[in-house]
């Protein structure tokens, strides 16, 4: 069976994009930005983007087009070793993982966007009346099982149609779409009155914020880059893995990330000028689901022609957390197809069926052991497993590949990003893994029990023991 493979060069790069932006980008984006010193914090996440992001990004493009396989397949024939093929396991869990809550609030968009659209036909959105019980109702229990696997079920249909005609297709209608729908949006806001005290509050440059909470904004700055970029969880090696023709790597992902931080301000353009104009105080509104679901939902209510920027509003969302989702479940679908040869059919309806329960219990969301299932997949779950994810790949990248991937890196680049090789394998072998190591630690407080520096002599010290296994493991096979 020949491989399937992008038709275009706009369709990856859009695809990769749409992947990118999601809901990271337009409910959380905004609000981590203006709680974290507005203009001044965007920089400081550029840098990220620049330092870890893109290069993190570069690695799993390297992997996925020199392995041409999914991440189990790709690790293990690129390493010549089965523990390699093992750790791409990881990546398939991982995406289950993230699917089974990312559906669940795909599902919540879907019915919002679905009630919005009825207020166009003239009835009243049910959630404008009392935005805070609705979401309380819609949040769990069986109307969100229903809503997630609506949800799921497109997002398998897009798979399931294949590379070309569903994600290809799907996701160059969905992100200019998107953008579009963004742009005209943000414009619209733009003329409310309160704009300008909106872009005030956002996009302030509030220096000395970052300056005092530096160490504290650069692993949620990290988290954000991470989780925006679809890094970590081996999405980008599969969708990589579908390129069939040599071009720049370095150019394409610094595309990609350049568009997913322009949504991300965007929505922030179009969000904070619309509670300003409504006197909801944004810094009053923790980011979230409250902040999408309860604040905004609440501020449509109060528009003259609320059921239609809602029924946009919810639209945008619905597009991106689509194209991500998508991205998501081709992860597994495309382990079953080449390590096992299950035609996509088969192999979508295997794991949309396996989401579909895993899913379903983040939509129910029971309490295990004093934890509720849904925050704890969303959260430190998710979390912990890109960041160990993509650790894993730049240590494969540094150690293992090596001179191969600064070939596949230069392959196709300019000569400009082609000299980056170097230094971008130096970075991702020996800076960017302790940096993550460093925020893994972060997470669980070690910083906040340790203190700053020994936390990271642990990181560098953990480093260096996953350094001497990797070359005990490499002197076994
Ligand atoms: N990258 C996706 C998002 O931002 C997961 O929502």
């Amino acid at each position: 069976m020949t491989r399937e493979t992008w038709a275009t060069r706009a369709g990856f790069i859009l695809a990769a994009a749409g992947s990118a932006v999601g809901l990271g980008n337009i409910w959380r984006f905004p609000w981590v930005t203006a709680d974290n010193g507005g203009s001044a914090f965007l920089l400081v996440y550029l840098g990220i983007v620049l330092l870890v992001g893109v290069p993190g990004l570069l690695g799993e493009f390297v992997v996925g087009r020199r392995g041409k396989k999914s991440p189990v397949g790709a690790l293990r024939d690129l390493s010549g070793s089965r523990a390699w093929g093992l750790w791409g396991v990881f990546y398939v869990v991982t995406a289950i993982a993230l699917i089974s809550f990312y559906s669940v609030v795909g599902g919540w968009i879907l019915r919002y966007f679905g009630e919005s659209a009825l207020g166009l036909a003239g009835a009243r959105p049910a959630y404008f009346t009392a935005p805070g019980e609705y979401f309380g109702g819609a949040a769990a229990g069986l109307d969100a099982l229903g809503f997630h696997l609506l949800f799921l079920g497109l997002t398998a249909l897009v798979v399931y149609a294949g590379v070309r005609r569903g994600i290809e297709l799907g996701t160059k209608v969905m992100m200019p779409a998107v953008l579009a729908l963004l742009v005209g949006l943000a414009v619209w806001a733009g003329t409310r009155p309160g704009a300008a005290e909106a872009y005030a509050f956002y996009l302030r440059f509030d220096l000395a914020t970052v300056r005092a909470n530096f160490f504290d904004v650069l692993a949620p700055a990290a988290g954000q880059a991470l989780f925006t970029l679809s890094l970590g969880a081996g999405t980008m090696i599969t969708y990589a893995s579908y390129i069939d023709e040599d071009r720049s790597l370095p150019f394409d992902g610094t595309v990609i990330a350049v568009l997913n931080t322009l949504v991300g301000v965007l929505a922030g353009l179009v969000v904070f000028p619309l509670l300003f104009s409504l006197g909801v105080d944004p810094s009053q509104t923790a980011p979230g689901p409250g902040a999408l679901f309860v604040g905004l939902a609440g501020a449509f209510s109060q528009l003259p022609a609320g059921a239609l920027v809602a029924t946009a509003f919810f639209g945008v969302v619905v597009l991106a957390a689509l194209s991500s989702s998508i991205s998501m479940l081709e992860i597994p679908v495309s382990f079953l197809v080449d390590e096992y040869g299950l035609s996509r059919q088969r192999a979508v309806a295997l794991v949309t069926t396996a989401v579909v329960v895993t899913g379903g219990v983040c939509a129910i969301n029971p309490t295990v052991a004093g934890t509720a299932v849904f925050g704890f997949v969303a959260g430190p779950l998710v979390d912990t497993l890109l960041t160990a994810g993509l650790t894993a790949v730049l240590v494969f990248v540094g150690w293992v590949m090596g001179r191969d991937a600064v070939a596949e890196f230069r392959s196709g680049a300019g000569g400009f990003s082609a000299a980056l090789a170097t230094p971008w394998l130096l970075a991702a072998g020996v800076a960017l893994p302790i940096f993550l190591l460093f925020t893994l630690l972060t997470t669980f407080g070690v910083d906040a029990s340790l203190g700053f520096w020994p936390t990271v002599l642990v990181a560098v010290l953990a480093g260096a023991v996953a350094f001497v296994g990797l070359r005990t493991e490499r002197s076994l096979v």
